[in-house]
């Protein structure tokens, strides 16, 4: 572990995104286990996956928090939403949400750069690349659910044949904490 200090102001936001991050792990999980329940495994695969992937952003954060000396606490979140009125509702709330951590990522950047903190600036352009990814991966998603909410079948063809979601492993992904699941 390689000590540095990142900017104070920094530090704390980072910490309150850890939370987001495991709050976005928990809501996907929700939607997961929400669909599995409706016997639509490709939709649970895809929120499944995704679950992961925020937890893996969640231990990025750590890590670099770990490197920087700076305290770590890890935090409780609020609990999901689970009760949904249709197949749409999970994916529309998915997409909010991933619109919001946008909003919360480019804060984080911005404090960054006010602070001078150019080696916290770096860290957190990767997670901006990442969230036009998702924002664009949930919004396509989003238009075919719409699209095909009284025939769901058509979207879990549409899921087995375009894998969407599934990236692969990202070499410039910052280190995870513990590691990669
Ligand atoms: Fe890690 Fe998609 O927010």
């Amino acid at each position: 572990m390689c000590a540095q200090v990142a900017a104070i102001r920094f530090i704390e936001r980072l910490s309150e995104q850890v939370a987001n991050e495991f709050a976005a792990q928990q809501q996907y999980i929700a939607n997961a286990v929400y669909f599995d329940g409706h016997t639509l495994p490709r939709l649970a695969g895809f929120f499944y996956a995704q679950a992961v992937e925020e937890r893996n952003h969640a231990m990025m954060m750590v890590r670099y928090l770990l490197d920087s000396a700076a305290p770590v606490v890890i935090p409780g979140v609020e609990a999901p939403e689970t009760e949904f009125a249709d197949i749409v509702a999970p994916v529309a709330l998915s997409l909010e949400q991933e619109r919001r951590v946008s909003d919360q990522i480019a804060a984080l950047a911005a404090v960054a750069r006010d602070e001078n903190d150019y080696l916290s600036e770096q860290f957190v352009q990767w997670f901006l690349k990442e969230q036009i990814e998702e924002v664009s991966t949930m919004s396509s998603l989003l238009s075919v659910v719409e699209r095909s909410s009284e025939t769901p079948m058509f979207i879990e063809d549409y899921l087995a044949r375009e894998g969407a979601g599934d990236r692969g492993a990202d070499p410039t992904a910052p280190p995870v904490a513990g590691g990669t699941l």
